[in-house]
């Protein structure tokens, strides 16, 4: 048996600007994803989400390529086609037939924009390759979650697929020498707060809708991609020093943007504003939006957030990032 676990990040800065070629800034979160696989005598994949909090399912993946599927639903059949891709893609490319029963349990609501697809997609790739004799590096994850969310979103960044297979506080330069850098603060980065919602679109749907709005009217929604690019730069040295003051005001700054690009939701806003209220330094969508979470930025006033947000009938907890990214636990 092999047991395989991956986090779950947030978007500091820059998500869907990342998509277009801007910087982004990602952290690995202290929430993780595990995914269990065992050895079957033929060469179907069983795959079995048990307590994923938003999507349990159960599917059968025979040889020939096709899906049984228990308890069918969009989010259901989303959360399986990241799953079904993984093992594919490790089956094509590396002439791979073992046969697994895989199971997947989250510490994290999926499919909330906490890039639980990635993780869920990195860990199975791990898992599954290793059941096959393969040996995988960090950075080879990375790469082939990345063609799993391409593939299944059909446009995607690099962002979540580095930052759950590296793990750490990450800057994400799709144009850049190297598609990652280590972010090294001088001091703790404390007082984050995730409030999450259900979604109501998925994140290539969001992604869709961004590049709908940009065929529109690209004279406009360059410049607001430029701009989140422009401070997501200025973020990087500011969260290396520590001035949290300034970052949360550019949290503020890039949920402005995020707003203008079409990714919120009224709920989100008010989720955004409800943490601003109660002492925030800064508050912004995190992830593709269309619902989903919120980061706030609220060092020493984390149960003021945490109470303003449970007072909306939102869910909210304290993140802390974590070094951590994709890991063997077991086999
Ligand atoms: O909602 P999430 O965690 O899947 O994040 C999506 C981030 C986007 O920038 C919108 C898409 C991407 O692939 O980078």
């Amino acid at each position: 048996m092999i047991v395989v676990s991956a986090p779950g990040k947030v978007t500091l800065f820059g998500e869907h600007a990342v998509v277009y070629g801007e910087p982004a800034i990602a952290a690995a979160i202290d929430k993780r994803v595990r995914v269990k696989a065992i050895k079957r005598a033929d060469e179907a994949v069983r795959i079995e989400a048990r307590d994923l909090m938003l999507a349990g399912f159960k599917a059968l993946l025979s040889s020939n390529g096709s899906v049984t599927l228990e308890g069918e639903s969009k989010k259901v059949l989303a959360a399986l086609s990241y799953v079904k891709r993984a093992i594919e893609i490790v089956r094509e490319k590396y002439g791979v037939k073992v046969g697994a029963h895989i199971t997947i349990t989250s510490e994290m609501p999926v499919g909330a924009g906490l890039g639980t697809s990635a993780a869920v997609a990195v860990s199975v790739i791990k898992a599954y390759s290793l059941l096959a004799g393969l040996e995988f590096s960090k950075e080879e994850c990375a790469d082939l979650g990345y063609q799993v969310e391409l593939s299944v979103q059909g446009k995607a960044s690099r962002m979540d697929s580095t930052t759950t297979a590296i793990g750490g506080i990450l800057y994400i330069d799709p144009r850049g020498e190297r598609v990652y850098e280590n972010i090294k603060c001088t001091s703790d980065l404390r007082g984050f707060i995730v409030g999450y919602v259900s979604r109501e679109a998925s994140t290539g749907e969001m992604v869709e809708k961004v590049k709908k709005l940009r065929e529109k009217s690209p004279e406009i929604i360059d410049l607001v991609i430029k701009a989140m690019g422009e401070l997501t730069r200025k973020a990087r040295g500011l969260i290396e020093r520590g001035e949290l003051y300034e970052v949360g005001m550019l949290m503020n700054i890039n949920h402005g943007l995020l707003e203008a690009i079409g990714v919120s939701t009224s709920r989100l806003s008010q989720m955004v504003y409800a943490a601003r209220s109660a002492g925030a330094l800064g508050s912004k969508i995190t992830g593709a939006g269309g619902g989903g979470c919120i980061i706030a930025l609220a060092p020493e006033r984390e149960e003021e957030v945490i109470a303003a947000l449970k007072a909306i009938g939102v869910s909210a907890f304290k993140v802390a990032f974590s070094s951590e990214g994709v890991r063997v636990e077991e086999g």
